[in-house]
């Protein structure tokens, strides 16, 4: 696996293969953080952050993560450089390229990260877009493989809101052989092209994509069972509307009888209690949500020790 100077953006542009060496590496770099290990990788090495939405698990695993690699890392928010407006993209991309050695953008439209690519000399990782989240489905995938063992055999039913995370997952599962249900309401499904890719990396690695509207068929045999918010970053305006179109997208202990024997419960985060997830459902599973939010840094440690 060489992936020196790749921008991480779309999980469409990685093989099966790098996706597997990118989550051995990141259980390995995590044995090494939990030893202690002194880890130079990154020595020298500056990643610059920009942000023009919140985050909690994103801005602080990838700082840590940096600061244990033995790099250091730069934050900017909205305000500071107001992304494409107080100067363009192209510009923004070439000059931050020369101060630094990689860049984590979490913006709004995914076009802005793929401008920014285009003009960038180094590394750009995509830290979320309207359109994907593939940082988080990384570590999705690494809770995965530490709770199974395998992927194969797997099924992961998605409940609720067709978004940028279900986008990413339909990617991440059919990618590795993993069955993924997605549970939506009419007109909430994921991005259509997504489902397209999705299907088509499915046919090589023998996985099932499944894009429905009945969270009970969703969830029938599955192992994995992943959510979201109602409403996502941007859409605020909509909450009210939204709490009213996905009242039965919701993860409770009723829903989850459905599930296989062994089964674990994942969330993105930060979670909606009462609406995407009942609080009963959440602390009973509270423990591989978190291990989850954990290998956030570990997976993007990997990332960022391939790509920079
Ligand atoms: N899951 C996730 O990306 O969290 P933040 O929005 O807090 O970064
Ligand atoms: N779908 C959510 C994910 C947050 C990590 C959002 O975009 O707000």
């Amino acid at each position: 696996m060489n992936l020196k100077g790749k921008h991480f953006i779309n999980l469409e542009d990685f093989s099966k293969d790098d996706i597997l060496g990118l989550l051995d590496l990141a259980e390995a770099l995590k044995k090494d953080v939990k030893e202690k290990k002194d880890l130079n990788i990154l020595k020298n090495k500056t990643l610059v952050m920009y942000f023009s939405k919140p985050s909690l698990r994103t801005r602080i695993s990838f700082e840590v993560g940096m600061q244990k690699l033995g790099g250091n890392a730069v934050v900017i928010k909205q305000d500071e450089i107001i992304l494409g407006k107080r100067e363009s993209i192209e510009d923004t991309a070439r000059v931050i390229s020369r101060y630094a050695d990689g860049i984590t953008i979490r913006t709004f439209a995914h076009s802005d990260v793929e401008q920014f690519a285009k003009y960038s000399s180094i590394p750009v990782i995509n830290a979320l877009t309207d359109l994907s989240h593939p940082c988080q489905i990384m570590a999705d995938l690494l809770t995965i493989k530490e709770h199974f063992k395998k992927f194969n055999g797997l099924k992961l039913a998605y409940i609720g809101d067709g978004n940028n995370v279900t986008n990413s997952l339909l990617i991440g599962c059919s990618l590795l052989g993993i069955d993924i249900s997605v549970a939506a309401p009419e007109g909430y499904e994921p991005d259509s092209e997504c489902v397209l890719n999705a299907k088509k990396f499915a046919s090589s690695s023998g996985a099932k994509v499944e894009i429905l509207n009945s969270p009970d068929d969703a969830a029938k045999g599955a192992h994995v069972f992943y959510t979201d918010v109602w409403t996502s970053m941007g859409q605020e305006a909509e909450a009210e509307k939204r709490k009213e179109i996905f009242k039965n997208y919701q993860i409770n202990t009723n829903l989850l009888k459905l599930a296989d024997k062994n089964h674990i419960v994942l969330h993105c985060l930060p979670a909606h209690k009462g609406e995407e997830i009942t609080e009963e459902a959440f602390e009973l599973h509270a423990a591989s949500i978190f291990e989850q939010a954990e290998n956030r840094m570990h997976a993007q440690m990997a990332i960022m020790a391939s790509i920079m």
